[in-house]
């Protein structure tokens, strides 16, 4: 199945007709326990669904595909994924080098939840790779990255840090829910372990909450799937299937969130009332051509400071009817909030605070004269 295309892979990748009805959609199967043909008779090697369940191990096996890793995992969120990452490659004394611009939610996940277990965080810059080489310390596990980082969409070099940190003996953690596999394939670039927010772009309704890792190497996802089932946060067979459904269309949508923000960033970028736009495509943004090397494009999210301040920014994210005001991101509707007062507002006092007066966006695929019309009438 590997030498099949993108689309190709998304389609049937774990996706086999069923092999006793024919049904051309992997069904869901709805089931905490499995008969088993005498002790230890496991068909299929099915045993009990937190263990393993056939329709999460038909995303899984897809996930694993569009990543181009050895082993995909499901789980019931993006944090809950993450969660089990770090409890599964660092211990207590471990260090990581987290992003200065993440989501306000992983770095709630450092700060507050596994720092208390003896992992320490150093934050650095991502978009600098010096900086994130003067932030590793003897005892680093992980470097953390997202690419592009939200809300900032700073662009990191996964090659260059997977070559610092693979230097210093650490693995070099992709979080690429921003682009999704179809923009970008950490893994192919030196990455060791890929997690996703699948609540995002690979579901891509905004019907479901889930999470996954994809780890490059068999033995790193052997134990990551041992952890898996010793802590148990897997995702549900109906969630999982949603999130499957989803993926199906990943590339169609991708290339319309990309036409859609482009067309908006380019309203954005002449609007008197806006000061700054933070979008990849963009030729004047500092990491372009490394987003235009490791990308296939530049994504749906699109971020924006309005030049009159915070009240100014909060009149905007109220002001706009295409564009709901909601957190999450990744759906095929267009999304606009404040992140300092909603997804980033656990980060309000650390290094990691975003300015007041940004605006983020998630464009959708809607008609896209209708969303750029939609902000203009939002921004006066
Ligand atoms: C970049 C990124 N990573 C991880 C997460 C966490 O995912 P979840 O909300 O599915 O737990 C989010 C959620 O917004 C996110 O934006």
């Amino acid at each position: 199945m590997d030498e099949h295309g993108f689309e190709t892979l998304a389609l049937h990748a774990g996706q086999d007709p069923d092999p006793v009805t024919g049904a051309v959609v992997p069904p869901i199967h709805q089931v905490s326990t499995f008969k088993q043909d005498g002790v230890g008779g496991l068909r299929g090697g099915y045993e009990y669904s937190r263990s393993a369940n056939p329709t999460r191990h038909a995303l899984e096996e897809c996930l694993e595909a569009l990543e181009a890793g050895a082993r995909g995992l499901a789980f019931a969120s993006g944090l809950a994924a993450e969660d089990t990452l770090l409890r599964t490659v660092c211990s207590p004394g471990s260090h990581v080098v987290i992003p200065d611009d993440a989501y306000g939610g992983t770095y709630r996940l450092f700060a507050q939840v596994q720092q208390k277990w003896g992992v320490d965080w150093s934050a650095a810059q991502v978009s600098d790779v010096e900086s994130v080489r003067a932030a590793i310390r003897p005892e680093t596990a992980v470097v953390w990255v997202e690419t592009p980082t939200n809300p900032l969409l700073n662009i990191a070099d996964i090659a260059a840090l997977a070559a610092v940190a693979h230097d210093a003996g650490a693995l070099l953690v992709v979080d690429n829910t921003f682009a999704s596999p179809y923009l970008q394939q950490p893994l192919r670039l030196g990455a060791d372990v890929v997690v996703h927010s699948t609540t995002k772009y690979l579901g891509g309704h905004s019907d479901v909450v889930g999470g996954a890792l994809v780890a490059a190497d068999a033995e790193v996802g052997e134990w990551l799937a041992y952890h898996q089932n010793a802590m148990g946060a897997v995702a549900g067979p109906f969630d999982s299937w949603l999130v499957l459904r989803g993926i199906k269309t990943l590339g169609v949508r991708m290339d319309r969130h990309n036409d859609n923000a482009a067309a908006v960033v380019g309203m954005l970028t002449t609007h008197p009332a806006v000061s700054h736009v933070f979008y990849p495509g963009l030729t004047d943004h500092p990491n372009h051509d490394v987003a235009a090397r490791q990308m296939r494009g530049f994504g749906g999210m699109v971020s924006f400071r309005v030049a009159a301040g915070e009240d100014a920014a909060l009149k905007v994210v109220n002001r706009t009817e295409l564009f709901t005001l909601a957190e999450s991101l990744g759906g095929v509707e267009s999304l606009i909030e404040h992140p300092g007062r909603m997804t980033h507002a656990s980060a309000a006092g650390s290094p990691l605070e975003v300015p007041a007066d940004l605006v983020r966006l998630s464009v959708g695929i809607e008609t896209v004269g209708d969303l750029v019309a939609d902000l203009e009438h939002a921004l006066g």
